[in-house]
């Protein structure tokens, strides 16, 4: 059973520059709700609730958003219930931290979580994607977990020209749903890419990770790259690939961030109508 997560939430966000000059990317909201809040709710709703999230310099923004603030809830109107929804918000798991000293990349970052996971399977959720899907995402990949007993990894399909935005997965089919991987590697060029199946910023990881980063050495960017650790992980024992129902919002960059906010806007109970209308006139240019 998978009961921990690790959410890394180290990187300096310049894609998003300057929104992120001083403030963590991780803390952008969707509408009114921080991203990382979205990632960190899919791992409640997946049965976890214990969630290590690798931080680093100027992040302290995160930190106080899973805490209580006391004097915030004391000056909330009791009656729009918002004081007891921040109250929900740093009750929501049990949330620790650990400092990413230097950005060395994402095999790096995960490394930082090997004392506090011990011995256990756990999960990986990247910051940059929140996925709506009527299972949470993480609990799908827990599922594939508890039969196989191996590392499980999230993919989506994506456009042949997009495969060297992700890490890429090749292997042989068990199902419509599910490989097991014969290769992986990271932001391939579209002739060399074994497939068109993307990894999507979920994962299912078992301790064995920790010996594959320390003898990763840094690949693209120069960075430790969590695919290149997987693959040297391959080598040694079979992974699986899961293609996850649902559909994932790629937040890392800023066109994906704007229909993102458009999405949920439209979803929202309270936005939806007018939002629409506002919309479609815009849109056939009709604004009176
Ligand atoms: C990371 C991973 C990559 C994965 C992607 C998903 O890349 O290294 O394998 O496909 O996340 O968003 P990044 O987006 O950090 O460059």
């Amino acid at each position: 059973m998978v009961r921990k997560a690790v959410i890394p939430a180290a990187g300096l966000g310049t894609r998003f520059l300057p929104a992120t000059k001083a403030q963590p990317k991780e803390m952008l909201p969707i509408i009114d709700t921080p991203t990382i809040q979205y990632v960190v709710q899919e791992a409640v709703d997946s049965g976890i609730d214990d969630i290590l999230i690798i931080s680093g310099k100027g992040k302290r923004a995160i930190e106080d958003h899973f805490d209580r603030n006391v004097e915030l809830e004391a000056a909330l109107d009791d009656e729009d219930n918002l004081a007891n929804e921040m109250r929900r918000i740093a009750d929501m798991a049990n949330i620790h931290f650990i400092r990413q000293k230097e950005l060395r990349g994402l095999g790096d970052a995960i490394y930082y979580a090997r004392q506090h996971i011990g011995e256990e399977p756990f999960a990986v959720l990247l910051g940059d994607t929140i996925v709506d899907s009527v299972i949470p995402v993480t609990q799908q990949l827990c599922d594939i977990y508890d039969q196989y007993r191996k590392t499980v990894i999230a993919v989506e399909e994506v456009p042949h020209e997009k495969v060297q935005r992700y890490g890429i997965i090749g292997g042989k089919p068990l199902s419509d749903t599910l490989w097991e991987l014969s290769d992986l590697i990271e932001k391939p060029a579209p002739e060399s890419s074994p497939s068109n199946l993307a990894i999507a910023g979920r994962y299912i990881l078992t301790p064995d990770i920790f010996k594959t980063i320390e003898q990763t050495k840094p690949g693209k960017n120069n960075e430790i790259q969590l695919t290149d650790a997987l693959r040297l992980l391959l080598s040694r024992e079979s992974i699986y690939s899961y293609k996850i129902e649902g559909k994932r919002y790629d937040i890392g960059n800023k066109l994906d961030y704007l229909k993102t906010t458009v999405e949920f806007a439209l979803k929202r109970k309270e936005f939806a109508a007018p939002f629409r209308e506002y919309l479609e006139l815009l849109l056939t240019g009709d604004r009176s």
